[in-house]
């Protein structure tokens, strides 16, 4: 079986004192979960509820992971949070580039990659977030706005004879929260071209990346999507919130 990685992002739908209480209600669940053979599961809650969690969690089958990094060095940043603090809170992965940050928070590839480099030093395997917008999608631009995306955190990787692991997770923006999956035409054009792209810039370096899907997954359209697409990992948003949904989309996956 290839390995295959479940992301929870949590997003900011919980408080603190729901999301322990979810963890505390589901821990037992959640790391007989995270033994299944070849799985890795990540818990994104908010920031406030990763020192909790990664107590509930110690040397489980669980991994921890945050929901974004900053792209500054430690310094004069009001709000933010560095990759060394999630070290230290136990957070072996982190999501970057969610399109709600790069929407709301207006963040710019170049940030992005910055937040890539620092997560890299701490040995946190960043999970990247890329994807179009309905209107390119519909423009038959989806390929031109993925590498734009990609641009800035392939070039520092292009001469390099080994990368770190890196997740970039494709996220189509309309696929979001709206219950709509991408075609299988689309996931699997866009899938060929990822591989193919990171590839071409990163030689056999590229084979320490995983491609992941994003996007509307719940009990009813993972096994699907995960049937179309090439890919390696869902990451997975409202359908994480509800333990029995989250369960059978690991339970799914062959
Ligand atoms: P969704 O969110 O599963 O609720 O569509 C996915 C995501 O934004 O990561």
């Amino acid at each position: 079986m290839k390995p295959f990685v479940y992301v929870a992002n949590w997003k900011m739908n919980l408080s603190f004192t729901q999301e322990v209480a979810f963890a505390k209600q589901n821990q037992a669940d959640l790391i007989e979960l995270g033994k299944k053979p070849d799985t890795t599961i990540v818990l994104c809650p908010s920031y406030c509820s990763l020192a909790p969690l990664s107590e509930l969690f110690k040397n489980s089958s669980i991994a921890l992971g945050a929901q974004d990094c900053s792209a500054y060095k430690p310094g004069a940043h009001t709000g933010q949070i560095h990759a060394q603090t999630l070290a230290e809170l136990g957070c072996t992965f982190c999501i970057v580039g969610h399109s709600e940050k790069r929407t709301q928070c207006h963040e710019t590839n170049e940030q992005i990659a910055q937040k890539v480099a620092h997560l890299i030093v701490h040995n946190i395997t960043p999970i990247i977030c890329i994807g179009e917008t309905i209107k390119d999608h519909r423009a038959g631009k989806t390929v031109a706005i993925l590498e734009e995306q990609l641009a800035p955190i392939v070039a520092a990787f292009i001469h390099a004879e080994t990368i770190p692991p890196l997740c970039f997770a494709y996220e189509p923006i309309w696929a979001i929260g709206t219950g709509v999956i991408p075609t299988p035409e689309v996931l699997k054009t866009t899938y060929a071209w990822l591989r193919a792209h990171l590839q071409q810039k990163l030689g056999h370096a590229s084979q320490n990346t995983r491609l992941m899907y994003g996007g509307s997954v719940d009990e009813q359209t993972s096994a699907k999507i995960t049937m179309l697409a090439d890919i390696d990992g869902l990451l997975i948003g409202s359908a994480s919130l509800d333990f029995q949904k989250f369960k059978k989309i690991v339970e799914l996956q062959r």
